[in-house]
């Protein structure tokens, strides 16, 4: 519920270096998340969502488990991992956990996609 009240890192980085956006087909919600790279950590994370209260939650959350992380680990949180973090979410909202989940890799596939094209 804090996260929920109180959400972490809402908002846009300027320039950042992933971005990964997502809809979710059951309820037609919207993320976009925001990251910034340095040494292979994510370095600041940002995101917006149009979204219902579990899917502010969950992202606040994530946003908050994977600064700092390398791209690897923050690959490694998957849903469950965030559902769990936050002390288990009610069935029938665990599919707006896969949001902040899928928003995130996205993000960090955008940045290494770039990050290929740039070498
Ligand atoms: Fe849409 Fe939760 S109801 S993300």
């Amino acid at each position: 519920m804090d996260h929920f009240f109180n959400p972490r890192n809402v908002g846009e980085l300027p320039n950042p270096d992933g971005v990964g956006r997502v809809g979710n087909p059951v309820c037609g919600d919207v993320m976009k998340m925001e990251i910034k790279v340095a040494d292979g950590r994510i370095a600041d994370i940002k995101f917006m969502t149009f979204g219902c209260g579990a899917a502010i939650a969950t992202s606040s959350m994530v946003t908050e488990m994977v600064k700092g992380k390398t791209l690897e680990e923050a690959m490694a949180v998957t849903n469950r991992t965030v559902a769990e973090a936050l002390g288990g979410l009610p069935r029938a909202k665990l599919h707006c956990s896969n949001l902040a989940a899928d928003a995130l890799h996205r993000a960090i596939e955008d940045y290494r996609s770039k990050a290929a094209g740039s070498q």
